[in-house]
């Protein structure tokens, strides 16, 4: 099934795919990925990240590594029934300024209007840490552990217009440790995303993914 996307260009090394990340919290995955890009070229490279909120730890790691790290904070003089579009027109503005091709949501913790998506969509992937369908939402891991599942796992997907839907480009299967409690199983999963979220980049930029 093909589904009409814009699909990134295929890049190379030599002429790797602008990534943008968003990030909302301390960015072990933007870490774990700004890493991978460093160790050697790769077909896509961060060169813009956006947070949510100037106390997002991520943010360190962008400017340790050199890329540009912004925060965008809510627009709070706007009214509240329009602050959420008008935020998300700043991010927007900020990526089409700095020539971004692909965004890639690695813990942003706000939903995306169809507004933004519809703007993206095709180059906007999501790292979500379970295996969807199952347990979408903000607390997947909590839901994990209280439906008492013996697996879950994580998903690099693109995003679509409802939460956590898009289409799925990787998973892996992470097992429930008898007695695991959410922050122990969080920081399982978290080191199996580090690993498969970077590869997967490297599949949908170098155009090994047919969307
Ligand atoms: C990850 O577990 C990711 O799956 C989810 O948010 C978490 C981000 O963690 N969407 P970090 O901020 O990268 O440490």
């Amino acid at each position: 099934m093909r589904l009409g996307y814009a699909l990134p260009r295929s890049a190379t090394p030599e002429d790797p795919i602008r990534l943008a990340v968003l990030i909302s919290g301390g960015g072990s995955g933007l870490e774990a990925l700004l890493n991978y890009q460093h160790d050697q070229p790769r077909c896509h490279r961060t060169i813009l990240v956006l947070a949510d909120s100037p106390h997002a730890g991520g943010l360190e790691h962008g400017s340790r590594h050199s890329v540009k790290s912004v925060s965008v904070p809510l627009p709070m003089k706007i009214n509240k029934s329009e602050r959420r579009v008008a935020h998300e027109h700043l991010i927007h503005d900020e990526l089409v300024a700095a020539d971004v091709e692909l965004v890639v949501l690695s813990g942003y913790m706000r939903i995306l209007t169809p507004w933004f998506v519809s703007r993206w969509k095709g180059r906007l992937v999501n790292i979500h840490p379970s295996l969807l369908p199952d347990f979408p939402g903000a607390h997947a891991h909590r839901d994990a552990l209280a439906a008492g599942a013996s697996v879950t796992g994580c998903t690099v997907h693109l995003v679509d217009e409802h939460v956590d839907s898009g289409l799925i480009l990787a998973q892996r299967q992470v097992e429930v440790l008898p007695g695991e409690d959410e922050e122990a199983l969080q920081e399982r999963i978290k080191r199996i995303e580090h690993v498969l979220y970077p590869k997967t980049l490297d599949r949908l930029c170098s155009g090994q993914v047919s969307l």
